[in-house]
């Protein structure tokens, strides 16, 4: 691949193989856990939308989608702690069973602030599948109920993360070594 002649990208975190694999096993338990009362799936943009894609077809149950836009870091690659909505929801919550699909959470603090948010729109169920858990010092997150990977505390791109827009399409997730914007 083009893409990979990077000599910004570092190791690979998370293959292909192994996204493909843990994606598949998340949307089965998802699958069992939900049948009866298909979940409403909101994805947090712009990071979570290549594997909202990958996991809503690998759940068997008639989903919705909704998307949320919310900014914790502005370009940077360190968290600020200030988040707000940029892009709200066009569903109305009351009722719905809410399975919230982001793609990483490292501080926690934009999960934390969405849960709360999210909670007061009175959903009949509130869960969370994040893709990625990086270690790390005491995280603010709510539980998550569904993870794909516990990753180092390193930046990452790939599989919709990116650094400044760039690296959203690589197919596996990689550590990013070049200058922190
Ligand atoms: P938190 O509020 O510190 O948990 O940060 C969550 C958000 O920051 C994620 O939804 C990502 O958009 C972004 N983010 C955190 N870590 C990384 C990373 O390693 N690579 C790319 N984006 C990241
Ligand atoms: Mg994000």
């Amino acid at each position: 691949m083009v893409l990979d002649a990077d000599p910004d990208l570092g190791p690979v975190v998370v293959s292909e193989d192994d996204l493909r694999d843990r994606v598949a096993a998340l949307g089965k338990q998802i699958t069992d856990d939900y049948a009866g009362r298909p979940p409403l799936l909101v994805g947090v943009l712009k990071g979570a939308f290549v594997f909202m894609s990958d996991l809503a077809r690998a759940i068997d149950l008639p989903v919705g989608f909704d998307f949320m836009a919310v900014a914790s870091y502005g370009s940077a690659t360190k968290t600020s702690g200030v988040v707000r909505i940029v892009k709200d929801l066009d569903a109305d919550l009351g009722g719905r069973d809410v399975l919230v699909v982001e793609d990483i959470v490292d501080s926690g603090l934009t999960l934390s602030y969405l849960h709360r948010n999210l909670q007061a729109r009175n959903p009949a169920s509130l869960e969370v599948c994040a893709l990625l858990v990086k270690d790390g010092p005491e995280r603010q997150a709510p539980d998550l109920r569904y993870v794909g990977f516990r990753i180092p505390a390193e930046f990452v791109v790939g599989y919709g993360l990116d650094v400044e827009e760039r690296y959203r399409n690589l197919p596996y997730v990689c550590v990013y070594r070049g200058a922190q914007p």
